[in-house]
């Protein structure tokens, strides 16, 4: 890389992150790790006007790692309900239990340390090491993966780990002397406003003058990446059941989509749900189309009210009692808007 590069990156990130990046997140102008780690935990995928509203509940009704780790895990599922990416939720509660038990409550103080932590990687071990304890560390999230094979023009193919390995490379050898935590913010800011994937602002560009996608003119061209997810579909049909203002839910498994969460009895096929209440005139409801990660998930809902009789197994939840249950969102707002 050049020398000028290296020299003035930094520093202009630095600069750019004082006058234009973004100062009043909550988790910002703290440097307590429970705080920082809850939100770059929920962060991770997860669009900042999202995560505000569970941030702030989370942060109301459990203030410290050991109050998380006293709860149970149904607890932390419920509340993380319609977030998405369970596996998150319950390394969420393995880390603050590790935390609490392993480290009597505190978060350890450097990246290295924090990245035995369950559902700690190292980018997410950075940033809190970054804004907690200043350390000298890089990230490499999606968005900064961005940013930097731009500024780099990194022709490596990101499909490949010996590559990523020198991408983690590059973005150590450009961490500036220091300020690393308003460094690592001022990335995070710059590829969330104007780095974007698909329409980079290169005119309001801080380091528009060093990047080498903008001077080739081909800015999103990078990062390259040629291993595709391949995307699936699914399709299953659910029994939403009610008696007596109370609806049938099932858990699903612990591992698998929705591990833990609760959901209508759900069945491969037509045939199966009305199968499971013979003679019970059920209502068709329009189907729900809902995006995964690896595949599309098509659900139809098949509805029947006080059906009587013989019903699947499960556990009848009284309506005002469903928030204390982890329902996915789609779910959510099935019941909802009815
Ligand atoms: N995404 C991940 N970490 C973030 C942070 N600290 N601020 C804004 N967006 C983020």
């Amino acid at each position: 890389m050049p020398e000028a590069l290296i020299a003035d990156f930094g520093k202009t990130i630095v600069a750019w992150q004082h006058r234009h990046g973004r100062h009043t997140l909550p988790w910002q102008n703290t440097r307590d790790p429970y705080r920082v780690w809850l939100s770059e935990i929920m962060l991770q995928q997860t669009q900042v006007a999202t995560v505000l509203g569970y941030y702030e509940r989370f942060l109301a009704r459990w203030p410290r790692a050991t109050d998380l780790a006293a709860a149970t895990l149904d607890e932390v599922l419920a509340q993380w309900a319609g977030l998405g990416y369970y596996s998150r939720a319950r390394n969420l509660h393995a880390c603050a239990r590790a935390v609490a038990e392993l480290h009597r409550g505190d978060f350890p103080r450097t990246a290295a340390g924090l990245q035995t932590l369950p559902g700690i990687g190292r980018s997410t071990a950075a940033a809190i090491a970054a804004f907690c304890f200043g350390e000298r560390v890089a990230i490499l999230d999606g968005n900064v993966k961005r940013v930097l094979t731009r500024v780099l023009a990194f022709e490596g193919d990101l499909a490949g780990s010996a590559v990523e390995k020198k991408l983690w490379d590059r973005a150590t050898e450009l961490l500036p002397d220091q300020e690393v935590d308003r460094y690592t913010q001022g990335l995070m800011d710059l590829g969330a406003t104007v780095c974007t994937a698909r329409s980079p602002n290169c005119l309001l560009c801080p380091v528009q003058p060093l990047c080498g996608a903008q001077q080739a003119g081909e800015p999103t061209r990078y990062p390259i990446k040629t291993r595709k997810l391949k995307r699936g579909r699914r399709e299953n049909w659910w029994l939403w059941l009610e008696h007596e203002g109370q609806v049938l839910l099932q858990q699903r498994p612990a591992t698998g989509v929705w591990a833990g969460l609760w959901t209508l009895p759900m069945f491969d096929d037509e045939a199966g749900a009305r199968a499971a209440l013979p003679g019970v005139r059920l209502e068709t409801l329009p189907r729900i189309q809902h995006a995964l990660t690896h595949f599309d998930w098509v659900l139809h809902t098949m509805r029947a009210v006080a059906p009587g009789g013989e019903t699947p197994g499960g556990t009848w939840v009284a309506r005002e009692k469903l928030a204390d249950y982890a329902l996915p969102a789609p779910l959510k707002k099935l019941i909802e808007e009815s």
